[in-house]
């Protein structure tokens, strides 16, 4: 049984962790926290990207002689692997720690072990402190580790009565600068970002992270270091005009059809296909901005992780698209809830972040 000391410490290890967030991928986004014999937080630190050291081992250089005979305190189950750097199993024997709390178990099969080489060695493993945290800010590795395919966050504005574009199709724009600057950050940190051809044809949108956007977006550009996320489009039958913005030499793009992905039961792009394919690539994460039709099929599929949803004080009425297409409830005891995980306030614009759970039949 994790001490409040321990629950303090992985809260805090937590926090740290977001900290690397942007610049840890393709590596797990991972804090920690060393508490000395007393349980007083005496070293902390964070994964900040590949090639640079592991949380675990950041925190014990922080502690020094004080991790001896102390407890370490950390979101991933520490590896047992050497890959860049050094197992941090054997960090964590060396410094002579009697104690490691974690809280999510790596499943990946090459790092995996870390808590029973411990014990092994008779130092004390418990699992499960904080695990849904820990998960949170965790999510795009542990996704593509255990399921083989991208996290996948569908992003959307919509106005207050639910729509996403206007009769017309306009859609530009519904949510004020701040907002669209935080999302902005998302596709900074996203591997790739994804549309269907219908927002292709309708937006002409460029999909590429900005320093500069007349719209006055302003991205702080976090972890990109110039690089920018693959875009696809998402197009039966190539439909996509070679001078669309998203074809343009800004980024790398890629018009994903049947011909080249193979068909779902719709006769439309296999999206499981599509996420394999992205994986096998490289790719961990797919910001999905769009829209209706595409992210319908991705809900209904159960291959969305995380709907975010900016909304704006406005309404567009009749005729307005509404933000889902294609999973439509009946009647109100069909009604999709998705677990809600947080709510921000960005300028005049509301930022709901949600979880959707399988729906029940
Ligand atoms: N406010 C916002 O956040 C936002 C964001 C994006 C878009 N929008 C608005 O949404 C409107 C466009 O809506 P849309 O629904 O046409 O756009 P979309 O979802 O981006 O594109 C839909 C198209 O994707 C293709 N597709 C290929 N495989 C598919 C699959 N497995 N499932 C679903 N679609 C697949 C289909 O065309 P093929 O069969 O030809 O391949 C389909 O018609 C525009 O008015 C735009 O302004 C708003």
């Amino acid at each position: 049984m994790a001490s409040a000391a321990e629950v303090a410490a992985m809260r805090r290890a937590v926090e740290l962790a977001a900290r690397g967030a942007p610049t840890t991928r393709p590596n797990p986004t991972v804090g920690a926290v060393v508490l000395d014999a007393k349980e007083r937080p005496v070293g902390e630190g964070w994964h900040e990207r590949p090639g640079r050291p592991h949380a675990e081992v950041v925190a014990l250089d922080a502690a020094g002689d004080r991790a001896r005979g102390g407890t370490v305190v950390v979101t991933l189950e520490p590896c047992a692997h050497t890959g860049r750097t050094g197992p941090c199993t054997e960090a964590l024997l060396a410094a002579g720690v009697r104690r490691v709390v974690y809280a999510v178990a790596d499943p990946t099969a090459e790092a995996a072990g870390g808590a029973d080489r411990l014990r092994a060695a008779g130092v004390d493993a418990e699992a499960g402190v904080l695990a849904d945290e820990a998960e949170w800010v965790n999510a795009r590795w542990l996704t593509a580790a255990r399921l083989g395919r991208p996290y996948v966050v569908w992003k959307y504005a919509a106005t207050l009565d639910g729509k996403v574009a206007a009769a017309d199709g306009s859609s530009r724009w519904i949510t004020g600068a701040p907002a669209r600057a935080d999302a902005h950050e998302l596709r900074a940190t996203s591997d790739c970002v994804m549309v269907g051809v219908g927002t292709v044809l309708a937006d002409d949108p460029q999909l590429t992270v900005r320093t500069d956007d007349a719209s006055g977006v302003s991205p702080n550009g976090a972890g990109t270091a110039g690089r920018q996320p693959l875009r696809v489009v998402v197009d039966s039958t190539g439909r996509t005009p070679p001078t669309a913005r998203v074809c343009d030499a800004a980024a790398e793009t890629w018009i994903a059809t049947v011909v080249e992905v193979g068909a779902g039961p719709d006769g439309r792009v296999d999206l499981a296909a599509l996420l394999r394919r992205l994986y096998d690539r490289g790719v961990q994460s797919v910001l999905l901005e769009g829209g209706p039709r595409l992210a319908g099929s991705f809900l209904t599929a159960g291959l969305a992780d995380r709907v975010i949803g900016y909304v704006a004080p406005a309404l567009l009425g009749d005729g307005g698209r509404s933000a889902l297409a294609g999973a439509g409830a009946g009647s109100i005891g069909d009604v999709w809830r998705l677990e809600l995980e947080d709510v921000v306030r960005i300028g005049n614009d509301l930022r709901l972040t949600a979880r959707p759970v399988t729906k029940e039949a």
